[in-house]
């Protein structure tokens, strides 16, 4: 052989994948995300303890943040972009992350995505990182590893959740045994997520004990709490002041923690618009169902922190149901509506707090507002691409907005005269409780 013809060979580990080889990879992992968190978001109303819906925002968000990193590096790679917007080969393993969706109960959906869709993505993200180039495919090394973490984090604070649902719904056990032990066949004929060629599936999936999903007309409340349609006596009583001084302190509180409307919400709008608006959509509504359980928790953590407790503390619905049984777009209009109306108070309150020397009020006020002013920014926006979609007038998106004010002056009028009076009760003994302890 002549010294030109000379090649340096070896075998290299490193050069296992090709950069579309990658590409198709991380494409299936960004898919796989995007369909579990859609399924996350469709299921927050149904469950009904606080600390779940709370922890359920959080990992959606996670998701769809590593959904986001996933998407950017296939474009980095220059995949087609064409093909990204399309399932392939996989669409059987998305189908079956989708699938989740229609879970038979509350339990049956936790339960298949603690014990067969979540580690399913973890051992592949783990995989994917023993055996990928650290040096050429790097930037994704730093996300999937953060990925990974957050992925074991996931599971561990899900199986906790899941054995608190299971002990509340124990009639349940069997029928989310059955229907996991059907989603983990589903997966293993489809070959798992892993890093491999995908399987390709000659024919629709159809999963036994399935429930066609519908967005829930009534949210689920953690039993601990007290339970009403309206949560504080100045929503159905307009005479009844917003207070100051401690009755302002409470009545914030109050507020953030009934902001579980608006991580329902967001959960809802997030999957009933997954499939007719673009990625950025869900990329920016799982920010916003995510920053929605943050201010709910920031009210939970303050009432406790008082020393007050959850059987004392009103928990309301009237703001979901007011939109239920509507067009999905009135629930991103809702959000809007109450972001727009009191956005202009909270700094005011932030300054009134301060003044009290309450600092924790102060603080998650403050962030409350910065996020709020994001918020404003994506209900405008996602309004307008929406009604632009359905060839009307983008700028009618405050006709949406006056129609959401409607909706609800019509709910607080079906408010009785004692749930008006049962909340007042609540209300004040409430206040008599915090001033017995200041
Ligand atoms: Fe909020
Ligand atoms: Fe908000």
């Amino acid at each position: 052989m002549s010294r030109a013809s000379a090649i340096l060979l070896s075998t290299q580990p490193r050069a296992r994948w090709m950069r579309l080889d990658t590409a198709q990879v991380l494409k299936r992992f960004f898919f796989c995300e995007r369909s579990l968190l859609v399924s996350l978001a469709a299921w927050i109303p149904s469950i009904a303890p606080l600390e779940i819906k709370i922890d359920m925002a959080r990992i959606i968000w996670q998701c769809a943040e590593s959904a986001h990193a996933l998407r950017n590096r296939v474009f980095e790679l220059r995949f087609p972009s064409r093909m990204l917007e399309e399932e392939g080969p996989d669409r059987g393993l998305i189908q079956l992350f989708g699938g989740i969706k229609d879970s038979p109960s509350a339990s049956a959906f936790l339960m298949s995505v603690t014990e067969v869709l979540l580690p399913a993505l973890r051992d592949s993200y783990r995989e994917y990182l023993a055996a990928s180039d650290s040096i050429a495919d790097g930037p994704t090394h730093r996300f999937l590893s953060l990925a990974l973490s957050e992925k074991d984090e996931q599971i561990r604070a899900l199986q906790r959740w899941l054995q608190f649902l299971l002990s509340s719904e124990p009639l349940l056990r069997e029928e989310a045994l059955g229907w996991t032990q059907t989603v983990a066949r589903h997966l293993s004929d489809l070959g798992g997520v892993g890093v491999g060629p995908a399987q390709l599936v000659p024919a629709a999936i159809s999963m036994a004990g399935s429930k066609t999903y519908s967005i829930p007309d009534k949210p689920s409340r953690d039993p601990r709490f007290w339970r009403c349609r309206f949560y504080w006596p100045d929503v159905v009583d307009p005479s009844f002041p917003y207070g100051e001084g401690m009755q302002l302190q409470l009545r914030s509180a109050i507020s953030h923690l009934n902001e579980v409307w608006a991580i329902e919400a967001g959960g809802v709008i997030l999957s009933a618009f997954a499939d007719i608006l673009p990625w950025e959509w869900i990329h920016d509504s799982a920010r916003w169902t995510y920053d929605e359980s943050r201010h709910c928790r920031m009210g939970y953590d303050r009432l406790l922190s008082w020393g007050l407790e959850p059987a004392e503390i009103p928990l309301g619905t009237y703001i979901y149901e007011s939109a239920s049984g509507q067009d999905p777009i009135y629930r991103l209009g809702m959000l809007y509506f109450f972001e727009t109306k009191n956005i202009r108070h909270k700094l005011t309150r932030a300054q009134l707090f301060h003044a009290y020397g309450d600092t924790l009020s102060e603080h998650d006020m403050d962030f409350d507002w910065a996020d709020e002013t994001i918020h404003a920014g994506y209900g405008k926006h996602w309004l307008k691409e929406l009604l632009s979609l359905r060839s009307e007038d983008p700028g009618a998106h405050d006709r949406i907005r006056e129609r959401c004010g409607q909706l609800v002056s019509h709910y607080v009028s079906t408010a009785t005269p004692a749930e008006v009076e049962d909340i007042k009760k609540v209300a004040a003994a409430l206040m008599a409780q915090a001033a017995a302890m200041s």
